[in-house]
């Protein structure tokens, strides 16, 4: 990504008004993938337009499906069913970990050898946590010494496995779900606490049988998928900016149309209510097993809030932004988020970083942080570390700042969400 110039962000008044946000991003990885091994041709409407789905469409076009949009816009996918095509080029990845472990485990049960790369923020990411996995599935997987990108995997025809996943970890989940797919017999993954659920979900809405008790999920290899049409929610990820800008302003009133309300994505509503706002869904209907629906936040009353253990794994991608604005709140101790360290940045140091910069009290603990209420910041320059999730974060922490606030690399929150800045100004009152 080339540097452009930093964007710079205006303390508001107020938040006020409706707003929808871009398809959610878990979601729309896992169906271009799936679309790519089912039998026929599918079609997703509000697919996320970030940048990392795009790169995962450029990798299942590579792999040998015909990859298009359609004049209203919807992404349309050939299947090629179960065996794809041997790509002529390195996949690339991009900035995107869900392209890249995801797809090793399709690619783990073809018969050629596929290359995996990435940028400078992904070849530093784990690749251990799927390597070891697949690995004992039947694939040969060469990495670098660290367990990085970039990945050589020679697929094989699977055998599956019965595998307790170390780290609670969607992604990782996902992956071996997807070989077990293609493997012999049936592949069983626990996990330590309950991950975002968007992959078994998407298996069955393909047509594959797909079993959970408690925290194992179970799959029988050489099921069938079908094509499958789908309205894609909004992504409660993006929506949580909005929803924590809103939280902070006491006369805000702000609706989220068609987002999702998927249980094991909705704990940031938990945590706003527990705060002191008060939130209420409507329209809720369910898609193919995701729940989606309209949500209404007015603030309330600032209480302090803990977040840790499973209720940590369910927030991870929103702790940016819950910390960003949690001297404007009560207060917020987060705990056991070690794998802050490793997401697109390292997540815990940039926002104890930039919360510093902005004048604020800050405790950073082994895995989280204690971040005092009350604070009044001041704007500050904002180093994104070119990671979507901190500059968007940090976006909403400026609203309430005295001065103004400069982020730098902005564009990169064209990973998750190009319209953010936009969209952002549509809701303010300055
Ligand atoms: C994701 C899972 C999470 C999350 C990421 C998307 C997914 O990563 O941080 O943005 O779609 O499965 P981990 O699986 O590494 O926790």
């Amino acid at each position: 990504m080339h540097d452009t110039r930093p964007v710079t962000v205006h303390p508001a008044r107020n938040i006020l008004g409706s707003v929808g946000v871009p398809g959610d991003k878990s979601i729309s990885h896992r169906y271009a993938m799936l679309a790519a091994v089912a039998a026929g041709q599918s079609r997703f409407q509000n697919f996320s337009p970030g940048a990392d789905c795009a790169s995962t469409l450029g990798c299942v076009r590579a792999l040998g499906s015909n990859v298009e949009r359609d004049e209203q816009g919807a992404v349309v996918i050939d299947g090629i069913g179960p065996q794809l095509r041997s790509p002529d080029v390195p996949l690339d990845c991009g900035n995107s970990g869900s392209t890249m472990r995801m797809l090793s485990g399709l690619v783990a049960g073809q018969p050629f050898t596929t290359e995996l790369i990435g940028d400078e923020s992904l070849s530093r990411r784990p690749m251990r946590r799927i390597i070891e996995p697949l690995t004992r599935m039947g694939a040969q997987i060469h990495s670098t010494e660290s367990g990085c990108a970039p990945l050589r995997i020679t697929g094989a025809r699977l055998h599956g496995i019965e595998y307790l996943v170390p780290v609670a970890s969607a992604q990782v989940k996902t992956s071996l779900l997807f070989a077990g797919l293609l493997a012999d017999g049936h592949t069983s993954v626990t996990e330590p606490m309950r991950t975002r659920d968007h992959g078994e979900l998407a298996l069955r809405a393909f047509g594959a049988k797909v079993d959970r008790v408690r925290n194992t999920v179970t799959i029988e290899g050489g099921q069938t998928l079908h094509p499958l049409e789908a309205y894609i929610p909004g992504d409660i990820s993006s929506a949580a900016f909005f929803l924590c800008a809103a939280a902070v302003f006491p006369e805000s009133n702000l609706v989220i149309d068609g987002v999702s309300l998927n249980p094991t994505r909705s704990a940031l509503l938990d945590v706003l209510t527990a705060m002191g706002s008060r939130i209420s869904m409507v329209r809720v209907e369910e898609q193919h097993g995701e729940l989606l629906g309209t949500i209404t936040l007015v603030p309330g009353t600032a209480k302090p809030v803990t977040i840790a253990g499973a209720q940590t794994a369910l927030l991870i991608d929103e702790l940016p932004v819950l910390a960003a604005i949690a001297p404007y709140t009560a207060g917020l101790e987060v705990r056991d988020a070690g794998e802050l360290r490793v997401k697109e940045s390292d997540r815990q140091s940039a926002v104890t970083q930039n919360l510093r910069a902005m004048g604020a009290r800050i405790e950073q603990t082994d895995d989280g942080w204690r971040i005092p209420g009350g604070q009044q910041l001041h704007g500050a320059e904002i180093e994104s570390f070119r990671d979507h999730r901190i500059a968007m974060a940090f976006a909403i922490a400026a609203l309430r700042a005295q001065g103004e606030t400069l982020i730098s690399n902005s564009e990169c929150v064209a990973i998750s969400y190009p319209s953010f800045f936009a969209d952002l100004e549509g809701l303010l009152e300055r």
